[in-house]
This record gives structure tokens, sequence and C-alpha cells, in this order.
């Protein structure tokens, strides 16, 4: 049965195996921040288990985004809802695109103004990935998402135009522009490669009205990499 869902879709098996491997950094009596996406999915529940089997004891998550929260919750996992009382052992999260130094675009699910506030306040940010988000440079594969107010939204289109990316406001399926859960909207703006990091987020960071921005630079402390090879595990060079 697990063979046939593997050759239907082998990265639904990949990004399972990347999330669940991650749970092994976790140990009793930790703060956990939780990840958004299709693969740091797999994290969380597996760390639900291990604290129903009582594998693990006294862990609190700290979600970092509703649809996780919800999740989080149903699964039963104790958690911290409303501040961040104290600094968060771990965190293990999703990617859309990873370089060889660890810089990482994220976003692609719309919780990165989340993400970043949980992965700055984390001492331990595990990264788990299929292989298809490994890049030689970031931009190669994936625009960076970039959360944006509502107000002046004209102005930052142009703003990041003069930056040269191809500015696509993020739609819902049913053609409205996408909300955050911070209740902003969502630009996907294509560089392409992007040759010196700091220097975007640098000005993507002086500017009022964005709000964040995907690019995730020197936070990733581990890798966690599956594929056709198996796991990879790698901590940042
Ligand atoms: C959520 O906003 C994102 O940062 C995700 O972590 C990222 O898009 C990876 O998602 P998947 O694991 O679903 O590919």
């Amino acid at each position: 049965m697990s063979g046939l869902a593997i050759a239907a879709d082998p990265y639904v098996h990949f990004k399972r195996e990347a999330g669940e491997y991650a749970v092994r950094f976790v140990e009793s009596g930790m703060v956990v921040g939780l990840g958004t996406g299709s693969t740091a999915i797999h994290a969380v529940r597996r760390l639900a288990s291990l604290l129903s089997e009582g594998a693990l004891r006294d862990v609190v998550g700290f979600a970092t985004s509703t649809a996780t929260l919800h999740e989080a919750e149903a699964l039963g996992i104790p958690l911290l809802t409303e501040d961040l009382p104290r600094e968060i052992d771990i965190t293990i999260d999703g990617a859309d695109e990873v370089d060889p130094a660890f810089n990482v675009i994220k976003g692609g699910g719309g919780a990165l103004l989340r993400e970043k506030i949980v992965a700055q306040a984390s001492r331990r940010l595990v990264i788990v990935v299929d292989e298809r988000k490994l890049s030689p440079q970031l931009g190669v594969a994936w625009p960076v998402p970039i959360e944006i107010m509502r107000y002046g939204y004209a102005s930052q289109v142009r703003f990041l135009e003069a930056l040269g990316g191809q500015v696509d406001l993020r739609l819902t399926a049913d053609g409205q522009p996408f909300v955050t859960d911070n209740g902003n909207w969502i630009v996907d703006v294509h560089f392409g490669p992007i040759h010196d990091l700091d220097d975007l987020a640098r000005q993507l960071e002086g500017r009022a009205g964005i709000v964040e921005h995907g690019l995730f630079l020197h936070l990733a402390t581990d890798l966690v990499v599956a594929g056709v090879d198996g796991i990879r595990y790698t901590p940042r060079p």
C-alpha cells in the first residue's frame, strides 16, 4: 500500500520523511516552534504521536500560523498561544528554496511573517524539505513572497519593480487577494537569481509598508533533505 503511494507521488512521501525525521532533535521539556506547510505538518503530527505515547513529555508548541495552530490543537499538543514568554528551543519548518549556505525562501503558504518571528526567537531552526527545494542560488526556482500592507499597494509594486522584480499579487482560487493571518496581502516577486541576498533584504526592510519578506538569511541551523537516495541531515556549514 505504501509502495503504491510512493509510486503515485514520491514527493508526498519525501515531505513526510523529512518532517518526521526532524522530530528526533526535540527533547522533553522543550518549547518547540511549529512550522507551516505540507512538510512541516508531518513534524507536528509526529510530535503529537510521541507526546501521546509518552516518549516525550512537557513539550509546549508555538504555532507559526492559524492553520498549524488549529491542527496542533486538534492533535492535543500543549500550546503557547499568546506571546513568546521565553526563547524557543527548536523550530521545525519547511521552505520553498534552499541555497548551499542554508539561506532559504519561505512564504509559499503565506505564513512568512509569523514564521520569521518564530525563527528569529529560536535557538535552532531545522529546515525540512524534499530534494526539489535545493537550489544553487535563491531566486532561480522561486519568487520571493513579500507581505505588504494594502495601504499604498501600487507604490510598493513600483518600488519592487524598480528593484528588478516582476510582481504578482497573490490571489485565492476565486480571484480575490490572498489575505494573511495578519490581514495583509502578499506579492510574489520574481527577481531571478539573487546575487546579493543581504543587500536585497536590507532594501526591502527599509521600505515602509513592506511588512516582511520571505528571505530567511543566516537563520537556519540544520537542514533535513529527503529524496530518492534517502534522508540527508546536515548541520549548517
Ligand atoms: C509557509 O508560509 C511556507 O514558508 C512553507 O513552509 C513553505 O512554503 C514550504 O511549504 P511546503 O512544505 O508545503 O512545500
